[in-house]
């Protein structure tokens, strides 16, 4: 049978292509890189103001001189020519620094969800998945030949009835679950002690991903009863908090030998560039000489949440101890020009549109860091208000 090749528009652009664009404007979703920021920060991860940290750019160009390596490329993947004394340094002092046996780094955290996920989650496995995880953890679990299903957002009994059900069916499976320290969108976390107690009586593997928890909330104080260890998992990345780029996954020697034998974006791609290594290096170090901008990070989200109860907006947030607050506004229009009304009085206040979050689900998300100062808290929080009584 002949092939039916696909109708063009403009020249050389597939009619079905073309038609997703137009759905997406006529939703009001249609996504577009901005060129205009408006001043005051309310929507970038860089919670700690690490991006801006010139003494931490300063550092990592020392580290990169006293390393004699190669300035600007690692040249090659890992298992060619791009493996480097620096990068295996940094998996080490990481590896200290998050108290793992083991550190392996990827290119970005999207990465490193999913090299791991598509790569452990091979036939004969079960994986079970917070409803809200990142994209990230869903591709990669896309990509992979076991079977994924997705529990109610942070409700364990729901995880425990499902496994249950799973496991009646097969018994043999491995099980891995995975869930998020913080949670990007909802800003609010796993009761973790309960997903390690139910992965001791289902012989599960507890995978945790800490991108917007890491480094102000480290998993250490978070699992009080049990070991470390006992987590299968730990996806860090260095692009958030962190203000620098880059991720790694933590756990076992074994599972790292692992990833650098199965997981393809580990293994098929440029290794990070000593610059990118001596840059995480030197943001690890920076946090570790000055907790100032956690404190001041910390008092901000207080301030954030009583400005919030003295002008009785908090129906409107869901609940939310950590730097993300979002604010429910349901509907694509709506929620855009509630981000509108704020971005126009210069504070960078992002919508969160459906399907980044599920319909009926959109909301203002608010960013929280060091650097917001106390008046511009109380201004954005008004303004929301006015909006809220228009
Ligand atoms: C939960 C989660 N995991 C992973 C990532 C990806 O990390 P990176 O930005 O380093 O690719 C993100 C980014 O938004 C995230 O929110």
């Amino acid at each position: 049978m002949k092939e039916k090749k696909p109708k063009k528009t403009n020249g050389n652009f597939p009619t079905n292509l073309y038609e997703a664009l137009e759905n997406r404007k006529q939703n009001a979703n249609l996504r577009k890189l901005p060129s205009h920021f408006p001043k005051y920060d309310f929507s970038s991860n860089d919670y700690l103001g690490f991006a801006k940290a010139k003494n931490i750019a300063e550092k990592a160009s020392e580290i990169v001189t006293d390393a004699q390596t190669n300035i600007n490329s690692a040249t090659s993947s890992r298992l060619i020519r791009g493996n480097y004394p620096l990068i295996e340094e940094a998996e080490q002092i990481l590896a200290t620094f998050y108290e793992a046996e083991s550190a392996l780094i990827f290119n970005s955290g999207y990465l490193a969800n999913l090299g791991l996920l598509s790569c452990i989650n091979t036939k004969n496995t079960l994986v079970f998945y917070d409803e809200l995880a990142h994209a990230s953890i869903r591709d990669g679990l896309q990509l992979s030949l076991g079977k994924a299903y997705k529990f109610k957002h942070n409700d364990v009994s729901d995880l425990a009835e499902k496994i249950q059900l799973q496991q009646k069916r097969n018994s043999e499976a491995t099980i891995y679950i995975i869930t998020e320290a913080i949670f990007s969108m909802d800003g609010d976390g796993p009761n973790l002690n309960k997903l390690l107690q139910l992965c001791k009586e289902n012989n599960c593997y507890l995978i945790i991903d800490e991108a917007h928890s890491n480094p102000m909330y480290p998993l250490k104080n978070l699992l009080s009863e049990y070991n470390l260890n006992n987590v299968f998992a730990r996806i860090v990345t260095f692009g958030k908090g962190f203000g620098v780029h880059g991720a790694a996954v933590l756990g076992s020697e074994q599972l790292k030998s692992y990833l650098v034998n199965f997981s393809r974006s580990f293994i098929y791609t440029t290794a990070t560039s000593p610059h990118s290594i001596a840059s995480i290096l030197a943001a690890h170090q920076h946090f570790e000489e000055d907790k100032n901008q956690l404190s001041f990070l910390k008092e901000n989200i207080s301030q954030f949440r009583s400005v919030m109860h003295q002008l009785k907006l908090e129906k409107h947030f869901l609940e939310s101890y950590t730097q993300i607050q979002s604010c429910l506004i349901s509907g694509n229009d709506r929620v855009s020009k509630a981000a509108e009304f704020l971005q126009v009085k210069e504070f960078d206040v992002r919508a969160i549109k459906s399907p980044t979050v599920p319909e009926g689900k959109e909301r203002l998300r608010f960013c929280i860091h060091s650097y917001n100062n106390p008046s511009e808290i109380e201004a954005v929080l008004k303004n929301l208000a006015l909006y809220f009584s228009k």
